[in-house]
Formats: structure tokens, C-alpha cells, sequence
């Protein structure tokens, strides 16, 4: 469950400062939004998705559920609101670093009171939709994977319903690692930890990689997560599998430009 954006992006030698304009080559209309992203991931390494999300009634909202249709996502739980396809303003420097800005239109019309969620093994979640859309998942999914991004306040009940809690090294700051059951910490290039109750208890490495472009890859981290609890594998074993399919998002341009499939995240776990 999540947003859906076009992202628009633009490569640029260094990214702009307040008030600083920098020159850029073509721009790039490509799929993207946290919920479509994982949405698209998931499907891609072999789940049944459905993308419970709100598009606009425009060619872009048609485009990015056809996009999603294409990796084999259900969407007929995906609303068209008034409001126009959310949008992401990328900018990616030549060291790979991005500046996101989302415009999230048809996302802030999100509303799930009417979806049966007790029917879904796993529901995937992020925070570029109304917290109170997350409030109310909390309280009715069977277990809820949530992906604290981007950063922002969720209330300590919502927390404390989630089944596992996903977040960065900056995102993890503005939680109580000791309150949650499950925190999963991306680390980047370094890996994952797995905390439980704020003890590690899982830790995966990453191979070293010479990235594309790292916009989604915490998408394809969360997604591959998600599956892999969907199985039932170890901590540890979901660890790996996640942070090796992040690792191989980020050798193309785009977030959804470069989605393993289950095979290649495991001949890549092998070859490590
Ligand atoms: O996580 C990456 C995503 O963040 C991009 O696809 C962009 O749409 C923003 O939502």
C-alpha cells in the first residue's frame, strides 16, 4: 500500500544550493512512488501483489497502472482521485547522490476504510500517504512491514501494531529502538541489522557494487524483506536476501530500472 509518482528525473554534475541554478542533460520520465516501487519489487520476485493506492484520472495515472500491470501487480484496488498522478522531482549528482522532492497529489487521497486487509498474508506500507491511512492499517492488517519513508511522525500505538518496522540510519533517530518488537535498519552500502527490542539480532553485509543510481533501492530492500517474511525465512536469511536485492536495484538508472528477480538475488548471494 503507498504512493505512486511519476519521477522525473535529471542528472547534474553537483546538486543545486538555495537559490543556485545548475545545467542538466535530457530530462527522464520513469515509474516511481514508494508504494509502487515495492509494489513492483514484490511482483518481480515472484508474490501476489495487490497495490492498494489512488492515481489520478490522467494519462499519467493510466501509464503507472499499466507500468504495474506489466511486473503482474494487481490493481483493482487502486482509486483515481480528482486530483492530478503524484509527481518526484529527482535530481542525481555524478557521486550518485539525489535531492527528492514528491508532489503528492492523487497519494494525499489515499483511503483504505473500505479494503478488506485481513485478506493479505503481509501488508507493505510507507509514509508518503496521510498518517491516519497508516493509523488505520495498523489497526486492521494481519501483519503490517512498515517503511518509515520518508522520515515522519508515527504515533507509538501505530508503531507498536507493526509486525516489523523498516527504516534508514536517519530515519531510525526519531524512533525508540527499544520499543519495537522487530526494527530493521538499512545501513546502506554497509548492509542491515535486525533489532529486536533494540538487541541485534541479525546483521547481512553488502557486496560492493558501482551504483547507477541508489533512488528505490531502499524500496527493492523492503520489498524483498517483505517477501521473504512472507516465507517465513530466518532473520538472518531475509536480511541477506533483502540487502543482496537492493544491492543489485541500484546498477541502472530509475527506481524501478533495474528490479531483480528472485533467481538473479540468489545466483548474486551465491557468487558473494
Ligand atoms: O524511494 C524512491 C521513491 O521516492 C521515488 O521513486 C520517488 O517517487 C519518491 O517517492
Amino acid at each position: 500500500m503507498g504512493g505512486c509518482n511519476v519521477d522525473l528525473v535529471v542528472r547534474c554534475a553537483h546538486l543545486p544550493r538555495p537559490g543556485e541554478t545548475v545545467m542538466a542533460g535530457d530530462i527522464e520520465r520513469l515509474p516511481g512512488g514508494k508504494g509502487a516501487n515495492q509494489a513492483a519489487a514484490a511482483a518481480r520476485l515472484g508474490a501476489a501483489v495487490s497495490l492498494v493506492s489512488s492515481l489520478g484520472s490522467d494519462e499519467a495515472g493510466d501509464w503507472m497502472a499499466g507500468v504495474l500491470e506489466g511486473y503482474g501487480v494487481d490493481t483493482s484496488l487502486i482509486r483515481r482521485s480528482t486530483r492530478r498522478t503524484g509527481s518526484a522531482f529527482i535530481t542525481i549528482d555524478k557521486r550518485g547522490e539525489n535531492q527528492i522532492v514528491v508532489a503528492s497529489g492523487a497519494n494525499a487521497e489515499l483511503d483504505v476504510a473500505d479494503v478488506d486487509l485481513s485478506v493479505f498474508d503481509v501488508v507493505l506500507a510507507q509514509l508518503e500517504v496521510a498518517t491516519a491511512v497508516i493509523d488505520d492499517v495498523a489497526q486492521r492488517a494481519r501483519r503490517l512491514v512498515l517503511n518509515v519513508a520518508p522520515a515522519g511522525d508515527v504515533g507509538p500505538e501505530t508503531l507498536g501494531r507493526c509486525a516489523v518496522v523498516v527504516a534508514n540510519e536517519l530515519e531510525v533517530e526519531r524512533l525508540e529502538l527499544g520499543a519495537l518488537e522487530h526494527c530493521v535498519v538499512t545501513l546502506g552500502a554497509r548492509g542491515a541489522v535486525h533489532y529486536r527490542r533494540g538487541h541485534e539480532v541479525a546483521r547481512a553485509f553488502a557486496r560492493k557494487v558501482e551504483p547507477i543510481d541508489t533512488v528505490g533501492a531502499g524500496d527493492v530492500f523492503c520489498a524483498a524483506y517483505a517477501v521473504a517474511y512472507t516465507r517465513e525465512a530466518s532473520p538472518q536469511a531475509a536480511l541477506e536476501f533483502a540487502v543482496g536485492a537492493g544491492s543489485l536495484a541500484t546498477l541502472a538508472l530509475g527506481a524501478q530500472g533495474a528490479l531483480p528477480s528472485e533467481q538473479e538475488v540468489r545466483q548474486w548471494l551465491d557468487n558473494a
